[in-house]
C-alpha cells in the first residue's frame, strides 16, 4: 500500500496499564464496536505491507498476547516483546529495537511507531505518513492533528520558519505551549539508525518522570536532522486515556461502519441508534430500523427487516427474514423466517426456512423445521420439531427435571395443542395431536391424539343453588 522499496518495521506500543480507564482489564484489550482496541490498530496496520510488526506489551502482556495471537489478521507477521517495567513511550520503543537489534543486527528499515490506544486511526493516513516520509526523505515525521481542544496530547512546537522543533506533553506545557491546538497524533516514522541513536539520550527529566518517544524529536533537531509533521484529520488521532474517549472512539468507529453498510446497499432508518459491531456482514437491501444490535460474528442475508429493538449476536439469519423486538443468540435461521415480537432465541437454535416464531416464545437448543409455526406463548428447550408442525400458545418443554435436561422430538406435520406440557424425554409421532392442555408424559403414536387432562363435567343448576346459599 506504501509502495516503498524499503522494509518497513511497525512498532505498537501497548504496554501501558491505562490506570485512567480505572479496569482489571488492560487498555488495549477494551472492545470497540467488538473488536478489542489493539486489533483495530493491527488491522489498520494490516494494508501497509509491513515485514515485522513488534507489539510491546507489558501490563496484562499474557492475554494481549492471547488476544493477538488468536484474533489478529493471519497475513500479519506479529511479534510481542515484552516491557518489564513502563519507563514511558520512550523506553518502550527501545525494547522493540532492542528485539530488532538482536534479531536483524544489520537490517535496514523505516520504522513505524503507534500508539496501540489509537484505534481510529485510518491506513490511508498511516500509508500517506510513511509516504512522506519515505520521499522527503527525513529521519522523522510525526503524524500531527489540528484539535479544538487539545488537552491531554503532546503539543508540536514550531519555530519562526514554521519547522518542527519539539514536542511538549502536556503536564510539561506553559501557558504559550498550552494554547498550541496542534498535537501529536502518537504515530511516528523514523529512520531506524536516528531512532536508535536519540531513544539512548532520551531523559525522564519531565513532570511524569517518564522517557518520552517524543523527546527523540527535539534530539534530532538540535542534531541538525530534519523533522516533518504530516497532518491527519481530527477525527483519526483519539488516543482512548479514559472511558470517556473510549465512546468516543466507538462513536467515531460505529458512524464509519454504518456508512460502509449504508454504502453497500443497506438501509437505516436511523443510524445514530443502529448499532453494527465490527465483524457483522450484510447482504443488500437489508433494511435496519431503530434500535438494532448487531454484535459478534453476525451475518444477515439479502432483503431482511431487522427491529425495531432487536439484538443478535453471533448468528446468521438467512434472506428475507423479519426479526422484529426480539432478542437472537449463536443462532441460525434459514430464510423467509420470521421472529418476534418479543421472542428469544437462544443458544444452539436452528430455525429452517419459512418458520414462524412468535409472540413470546422463548426457544433454546431446539431444532425447528421447514414451515413450522410457534406462534405464541411457548417455550421449547432441547427439542427437535419437524416439519408443517404447529405448536399451540402455552405449549412448554418440560426438559428439565431438576437434575438433568432431557428431548422432546415432535415429527413432520403434527399438531400440538394449546397449553400442551410435553415432559420430556417424550415424542410425539408424525401428524398426530395432542389434546389442548394435556401434560404427555408418554409417546403419542404417529397419527394418534394424545389426551391427558381431567375429563369435564358439568354440573347443572349448580349457580342458582350457590346464589340462594
Ligand atoms: C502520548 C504522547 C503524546 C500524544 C498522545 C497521543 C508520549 C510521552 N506522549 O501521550 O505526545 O499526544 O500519546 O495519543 O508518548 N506505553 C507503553 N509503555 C510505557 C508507556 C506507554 O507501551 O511505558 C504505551 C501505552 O500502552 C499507550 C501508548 O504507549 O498505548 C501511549 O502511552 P500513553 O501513556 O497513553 O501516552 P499519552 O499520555 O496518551
Ligand atoms: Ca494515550
Amino acid at each position: 500500500m506504501t509502495g516503498s522499496e524499503r522494509p518497513l518495521t511497525a512498532v505498537v506500543l501497548a504496554a501501558g496499564e491505562g490506570t485512567r480507564m480505572k479496569s482489571s482489564t488492560p487498555k488495549v484489550l477494551h472492545k470497540l464496536c467488538g473488536r478489542q482496541m489493539i486489533l483495530w490498530v493491527l488491522e489498520a496496520l494490516e494494508p501497509l505491507g509491513c515485514d515485522q510488526v513488534i507489539v510491546v506489551a507489558g501490563h496484562g502482556a499474557d492475554e494481549v498476547a492471547e488476544v493477538i495471537e488468536e484474533l489478529a489478521p493471519r497475513e500479519l507477521p506479529v511479534v510481542i516483546v515484552e516491557q518489564a517495567e513502563r519507563r514511558g513511550t520512550g523506553d518502550a520503543t527501545s525494547v522493540a529495537l532492542a528485539y530488532l537489534d538482536e534479531t536483524d543486527p544489520e537490517g535496514e528499515s523505516d520504522i513505524l511507531v503507534v500508539n496501540g490506544d489509537g484505534p481510529v486511526i485510518t491506513s490511508e493516513t498511516l500509508a500517506e505518513l510513511v509516504v512522506m516520509h519515505t520521499t522527503v526523505g527525513t529521519s522523522a515525521t510525526i503524524l500531527s492533528a489540528r484539535l479544538d481542544d487539545p488537552t491531554g496530547y503532546g503539543r508540536i512546537v514550531r519555530d519562526s520558519d514554521g519547522g518542527v522543533t519539539k514536542i511538549v506533553e502536556e503536564a510539561d506545557c506553559g501557558p504559550e505551549e498550552a494554547a498550541i491546538n496542534e498535537v501529536n497524533a502518537g504515530f511516528y516514522c523514523f529512520d531506524r539508525p536516528q531512532l536508535g541513536s536519540s531513544l539512548e539520550l532520551i531523559a525522564p527529566d519531565n513532570a511524569q518522570g517518564e522517557q518520552y518517544l517524543p523527546d527523540a524529536v527535539k534530539l534530532l533537531v538540535d542534531s541538525g536532522k530534519l523533522v516533518e509533521a504530516f497532518e491527519a484529520p481530527a477525527d483519526e488521532v483519539l488516543g482512548v486515556n479514559s472511558r470517556s474517549d473510549l465512546a468516543k472512539a466507538e462513536s467515531i468507529l460505529r458512524a464509519r461502519i454504518n456508512q460502509f453498510h449504508m454504502a453497500e446497499g443497506v438501509t437505516m432508518v436511523d443510524p445514530e441508534s443502529t448499532y453494527v459491531d465490527a465483524e457483522v456482514s450484510m447482504g443488500q437491501d437489508v433494511v435496519l430500523l431503530p434500535n438494532t444490535h448487531l454484535q459478534g460474528e453476525t451475518s444477515i442475508g439479502d432483503h431482511c427487516e431487522i427491529g425495531p429493538d432487536v439484538r443478535i449476536v453471533d448468528s446468521v439469519v438467512g434472506p428475507r427474514s423479519c426479526v422484529t423486538y426480539s432478542v437472537v443468540r449463536e443462532a441460525t435461521l434459514a430464510h423467509d423466517v420470521t421472529v418476534g415480537p418479543f421472542a428469544s432465541i437462544r443458544p444452539g437454535v436452528r430455525i429452517e426456512a419459512g418458520v414462524h416464531i412468535g409472540t413470546s416464545v422463548e426457544l433454546k437448543n431446539t431444532s425447528v423445521g421447514e414451515g413450522s409455526k410457534v406462534p405464541h406463548l411457548a417455550y421449547l428447550g432441547d427439542a427437535e420439531i419437524g416439519a408443517d408442525v404447529n405448536v399451540g400458545a402455552g405449549t412448554i418443554t418440560c426438559n428439565y427435571d431438576g437434575e438433568a435436561k432431557h428431548r422432546t422430538v415432535v415429527e413432520d406435520g403434527a399438531r400440538i395443542g394449546s397449553d400442551t406440557m410435553l415432559v420430556a424425554p417424550v415424542t410425539v409421532g408424525r401428524d398426530a395431536y395432542t389434546a389442548a392442555g394435556s401434560a404427555i408424559t408418554i409417546d403419542v403414536p404417529e397419527g394418534s391424539l394424545g389426551v391427558a387432562r381431567a375429563k369435564q363435567r358439568n354440573v347443572d343448576g349448580w349457580v342458582a343453588r350457590k346464589r340462594r346459599g
